[in-house]
């Protein structure tokens, strides 16, 4: 009998391969860091063939330093990074140019263009979604209009689009197809009707021919070729890693909501089968689609969401940019050294701002330095930074929804930071609870494919799986917690705007 579920979770800064096994444990993991490149102020690029070296490098190893062979997998579970956008070559299988990666903020003057004709309604009704650069459709607009030919090659029908889950999917069987979760950030899918839009596509002047055939989120979509792991292998599960995240989580009842600590920082809120509508600048996003049982309607869950563009990044930036730490789990420690932020504030705006600001003009700004402020300010600051901008992202939800939020279940590297989760939660108001496995991306991939394979059978199976590891309970006094925001908005301020 087959043993495990293979993960495929294609991060922004990383390809990680994960073998589960029947109880939803970790039995093996490999990842892998790959290049990024910054060729342009606010560009952010990605070679696709390094994400598919990688994440295909780090597949095959974590078969086979453990000796697991094809048939003891089940399935494939891909989870991606969403947003970043390929286009290639159908006949060749090359990229025509580099993938524009979700953090990329080039197409700006495109959307303040579409915001100018009066378009920011159309998109909000159909797609759910702000016009703002982050998302694929305008990215791969500014790839037909300035990658020689492009635009006459995708017209004759020789170029494909997909995000990275389509891209690997592509590499791995020859299918070109997407799933819901992951078209549904493209400002191109009518997520009510689960369809490709004729009018979103002519706004954006994108060929109908370059999109994914839609599939759902937990069903076979494609086969692995065998030239990859020994046997051919189905591909049952695809969705994008925040949302898999969500259901890794097991925030499978309306309300349940997550918080995952990557690069960025996504909060993504279950509303059922209703597609509910933000007042306070979330995004409203599709979660997964299950596959149709027995001729019944596939069912779809939606989400409220709210995105912070750089959460885990920052501490890379620490790490890298100003070689203050030499690994990324030092910055605890570094931050500890101090026993408060000493009145610094750092707003890591290197992207702009996502919610509930939506500025693609805000870069990032380091504010309240004095002759005594030190690494261990900063590296506070930098922690402090992400808790902020989480509190900023759950009021707004907490002003959506209809009741008080009781948890936050939290996941991703930096969840493992307890002095960060202490904070957090102090700054909510909310208790925040790590699950045992905090590598819920992956896991959520997997149970999409083994739902759809009947190695696990049910929601509540998987409900039934999930863990708590540690409960952080609030605890700074509300003047203490008011005085630190207060000065947080300040902070912000000074980002705002800031390349115009
Ligand atoms: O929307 C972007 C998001 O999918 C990236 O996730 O985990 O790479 O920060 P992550």
């Amino acid at each position: 009998m087959s043993r495990y579920l293979l993960a495929l979770d294609q991060g922004t800064t990383s390809s990680r391969a994960i073998l589960f096994d029947r109880q939803g444990r970790i039995a093996a993991i490999e990842q892998k860091e790959f290049a990024q490149h910054y060729p342009q102020s606010g560009w952010v690029e990605h070679d696709a063939n390094d994400i598919w070296r990688s994440q295909l490098e780090v597949a095959q190893a974590v078969l086979k330093n453990n000796h697991v062979k094809a048939d003891d997998i089940v399935a494939i579970g891909i989870t991606n990074q969403r947003e970043t956008t390929v286009v290639w070559d159908r006949k060749s299988g090359e990229p025509v140019c580099p993938a524009i990666v979700w953090q990329d903020r080039r197409t700006a003057g495109l959307c303040d263009r579409l915001r100018g004709e009066g378009k920011e309604e159309l998109f909000a009704r159909k797609t759910g979604l702000v016009l703002d650069a982050y998302f694929a459709g305008t990215k791969l607009n500014w790839i037909l209009e300035n990658v020689p030919d492009a635009r006459a090659r995708a017209e004759r029908g020789e170029l494909a689009f997909g995000t990275v889950d389509s891209w690997l999917v592509y590499k791995l069987s020859g299918e070109h197809v997407t799933d819901s979760s992951n078209a549904s950030r493209s400002l191109l899918f009518d997520i009510h009707r689960c369809e490709w839009d004729d009018e979103l596509m002519a706004v954006l002047q994108v060929p109908r021919s370059m999109l994914p055939r839609v599939v759902a989120s937990s069903g076979i979509a494609a086969q692995a070729k065998a030239e990859w792991f020994g046997s051919p292998l189905p591909i049952a599960g695809i969705a994008g890693d925040q949302q898999a995240a969500t259901f890794g989580q097991a925030c499978l009842r309306e309300g349940m909501v997550k918080n995952t600590y990557g690069t960025g920082c996504f909060m993504l809120m279950q509303t059922g089968a209703q597609a509910a509508v933000s007042k306070n600048k979330l995004l409203t996003t599709i979660g997964w689609t299950l596959a149709a049982e027995d001729g019944a309607a596939p069912q779809t869950s939606y989400m409220l969401e709210g995105s912070i563009f750089v959460a885990g990044a920052v501490v890379q930036w620490l790490r890298d940019g100003l070689g203050v730490i030499t690994k990324s789990s030092d910055i605890e420690a570094l931050a500890a050294q101090a026993p408060d932020n000493g009145g610094v504030y750092f707003v890591p705006a290197f992207t702009g701002l996502g919610t509930p600001y939506w500025d693609p003009y805000a870069r990032g700004s380091i504010s309240g330095l004095t002759r005594g402020s030190t690494k261990a300010h900063l590296a506070r600051a930098a922690l402090e930074s992400i808790a902020y901008q989480t509190a900023d992202v759950l009021e707004a939800m907490q002003k959506d929804a209809a009741i008080p939020l009781k948890e936050l279940r939290v996941d991703g590297g930096a969840a493992r930071n307890d002095l960060l989760m202490q904070f957090q939660a102090d700054m909510l108001g909310v208790p925040v609870v790590r699950p045992q496995v905090t590598e819920t991306t992956a896991l959520g991939a997997a149970y999409l494919a083994g739902l759809a394979t009947g190695f696990w059978h049910s929601q509540e199976e998987i409900s039934a799986m999930w863990q708590v590891d540690r409960l952080f309970e609030p605890g700074m006094a509300a003047d203490l917690r008011d005085e630190l925001l207060m000065r947080w908005h300040k902070a912000v301020g000074c980002s705002r705007g800031w390349m115009l």
